[in-house]
């Protein structure tokens, strides 16, 4: 069998093929169908410090080759997740990657705080790159000063691994990576949704309450990886991609310009059995093109 596992950012991973935040709950819904402790890591729902209910309805709408979102962080938070969730998700043999949201800086220090002192978490994954909340969110990746000192600031109150997730929305996203890497991020993860928009023409009104909301899927996949590629060379910590990722083939691109592995998104919804089969088919292909490692595949064409 080919060697699948990758370290990033310290932590051995299994293999290089995780499931992103939002898309598969917080990991246990489908424990018992499915062998999710073979995944390389699970990225919980994005979680807050308090609890939050979300945005109204009409919350998701299909779009050619994509989908628009505005769950708007619906979650249990944060302390809620590690006394009803994470206990579970610690039996299980993969790592444990928490995504943090907050509408101020306060909030995100206090969720950090408390992952950091929790066992089980093996990775923060800071989110400032939600499109669906009035407050926070992506108005910090928008922002390279401002996102330089949140990063540095949960910097201070975790030795956990630090990932930051950035958006590719109305910004120089070479300049927020490095924002982030000088905060002190240890991996930069990209790319978030796209902003989209949908109009209901027989209604004469917009579709999503909030008008426009996060845009992914297969549709966004160039844009992603044309990101992924630009950010490995201009920042010198892993790129974690996630972007329109549905099968091996769109998976080799990511790891072949150099991604460190790659997030499954809305690909779960459409098939849960997804990262499962392109974990299964990586293996096979490397063995068949005489590769070793999956090390040997990563950033062959830069
Ligand atoms: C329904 C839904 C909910 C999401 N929730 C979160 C979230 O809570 N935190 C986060 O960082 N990203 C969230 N995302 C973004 C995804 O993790 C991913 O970055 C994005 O969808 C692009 O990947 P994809 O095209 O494979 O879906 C969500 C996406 C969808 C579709």
């Amino acid at each position: 069998m080919a060697d699948l596992t990758v370290e990033i950012s310290g932590v051995q991973f299994r293999n290089p093929v995780f499931v992103a935040s939002g898309t598969f709950g917080y990991g246990l819904k489908l424990k018992d169908t499915l062998p999710v402790g073979s995944l390389g890591a699970i990225v919980t729902k994005g979680l807050t410090i308090r609890p939050k209910e979300g945005n109204p309805p009409q919350r998701l709408i299909e779009t050619p080759c994509g989908l628009i979102n505005s769950i708007g962080l619906e979650n249990i938070g944060i302390k809620e997740f590690i006394k009803a969730k994470l206990p579970e998700l610690k039996k299980l043999s993969t790592k444990i990657i928490v995504n943090i949201s907050g509408d101020s800086e306060r909030d995100y220090f206090e969720a950090v705080e408390i992952a950091d002192s929790t066992d089980g978490i093996d990775i923060i994954e800071l989110n400032v790159s939600c499109p669906n909340v009035e407050k926070g969110g992506m108005e910090f990746g928008r922002n390279p000063k401002m996102l330089e000192k949140l990063v540095r600031g949960v910097r201070e109150r975790t030795r956990k691994p630090l990932w930051v997730k950035i958006t590719p929305n109305f910004v120089d996203i070479v300049e927020e990576a490095q924002a982030a890497v000088s905060g002190g991020a240890d991996a930069i993860t990209a790319i978030n949704t796209l902003l989209g928009m949908h109009v209901d023409v027989e209604n004469k009104k917009f579709t999503i309450p909030r008008k426009f909301g996060g845009f992914s899927g297969p549709a966004i996949r160039p844009v992603a990886l044309y990101i992924v590629w630009k950010l490995v060379q201009s920042v010198d910590v892993p790129v974690v991609a996630i972007g329109g990722i549905d099968s091996l083939n769109a998976a080799l691109q990511f790891f072949f310009v150099g991604a460190s592995a790659v997030q499954i998104g809305t690909a779960n919804f459409i098939d849960p059995r997804t990262p499962f089969k392109i974990i299964e088919e990586l293996g096979e292909y490397l063995e068949i093109n005489g590769h070793e490692k999956i090390s040997e595949i990563i950033g062959v064409l830069n």
